[in-house]
């Protein structure tokens, strides 16, 4: 994904104008190169963004580097949900708020003047940016290590190279900023740690079988192997999405359906083989496999 080619850099917006940035205490962010300014995400792209979240009640919604708030204003508006935006500056968040008391939706959606850098994400369901990519990058790993199945959607671009799991583009024919009139909206969600050594048993001719179960991973690009008995054969059809991951395994004359829930270092799930679906449990005994970047196709 060729992010910085898609839109042209906010730079360009600061030459026109659009921003006056204030000046930041150097301790309190990364070496950043390029400060992002001031661009309001338009109307359609805020809708786009929200939906492709899946925004519902119950959210709680995290904007980093909120502008005028229109993000969790609309969200809290609109779905109902609560969230805060930070953005450094102050000028913004008292705008901010104010257009949340005027929206009437003070009580779900706040404001808070602090570093998108020293923001502490634990609370969010879903996450939401319009940041130049190098922010992005330096946000990579806070990100990844969200709740499992927390949602991010990102305006414009991507998180350094960890692929997203949808992409959507806009038309915005009056977009100040970019020669394409046009928006990429991109949606990952934070997918659980399972890379590594997994033990379970599993139904066979002969009762029941120990599979073991070793498993890679690239963000939430998945694949793995399964031992039964003597035999290795290779997972098919892997899907990680938040907690939960599916696969498949064909195992002598049986097809073997996994459906995985995962918390912690532990599986509950169920498989079904023949049309029969069965309880299925596995433990993590090993993670050595957890920081494997080897690229998954
Ligand atoms: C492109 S605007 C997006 C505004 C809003 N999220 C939207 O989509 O309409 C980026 C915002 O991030 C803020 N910002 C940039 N760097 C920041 C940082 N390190 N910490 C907090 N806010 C920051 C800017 O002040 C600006 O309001």
């Amino acid at each position: 994904m060729k992010n910085a080619i898609r839109a042209i850099p906010f730079a360009l917006a600061a030459l026109f104008g659009l921003a006056v940035l204030p000046v930041h205490a150097e301790d309190e962010q990364p070496k950043i190169t390029e400060e992002t300014p001031y661009v309001p995400s338009p109307k359609i792209v805020v809708d786009t963004m929200l939906r492709m979240a899946n925004v519902h009640t119950g959210d709680f919604l995290i904007d980093l580097g909120s502008g005028d708030g229109r993000i969790i204003i609309t969200a809290a508006k609109e779905y109902e949900v609560k969230g805060f935006g930070v953005d450094y500056d102050p000028r913004l968040v008292r705008l901010a708020t104010e257009n949340a008391q005027k929206a009437g939706v003070s009580d779900r959606a706040s404001f808070v003047d602090q570093n998108v850098f020293k923001t502490d994400l634990s609370k969010a369901s879903v996450v939401t940016i319009y940041l130049l990519p190098e922010y992005n990058a330096v946000l990579q790993p806070t990100l990844l290590a969200l709740k499992p199945g927390t949602r991010i959607v990102s305006h414009d671009y991507g998180i350094g190279d960890w692929e997203p799991d949808a992409q959507s583009k806009v038309p915005v024919p009056e977009k100040p900023v970019g020669l394409e009139k046009a928006s990429w909206i991109y949606y990952w969600m934070v997918p659980a740690q399972v890379a590594g050594r997994w033990q379970s048993n599993i139904p066979s001719a002969s009762g029941s079988a120990a599979m073991e179960l070793t498993l890679t991973q690239h963000y939430q690009k998945v694949a793995g192997t399964a031992k039964i008995g003597t035999r290795t054969v290779v997972i098919e059809r892997p899907d990680l999405k938040g907690n939960d991951l599916t696969f498949e395994l064909t195992d002598g004359k049986q097809q073997l359906y996994f459906e995985a829930h995962i918390v912690g270092g532990q599986i509950n799930g169920q498989l079904q083989s023949g049309g029969k679906k069965l309880p299925w449990r596995a433990v993590m005994v090993d993670t050595t496999n957890r920081n494997s970047d080897r690229k998954i196709k």
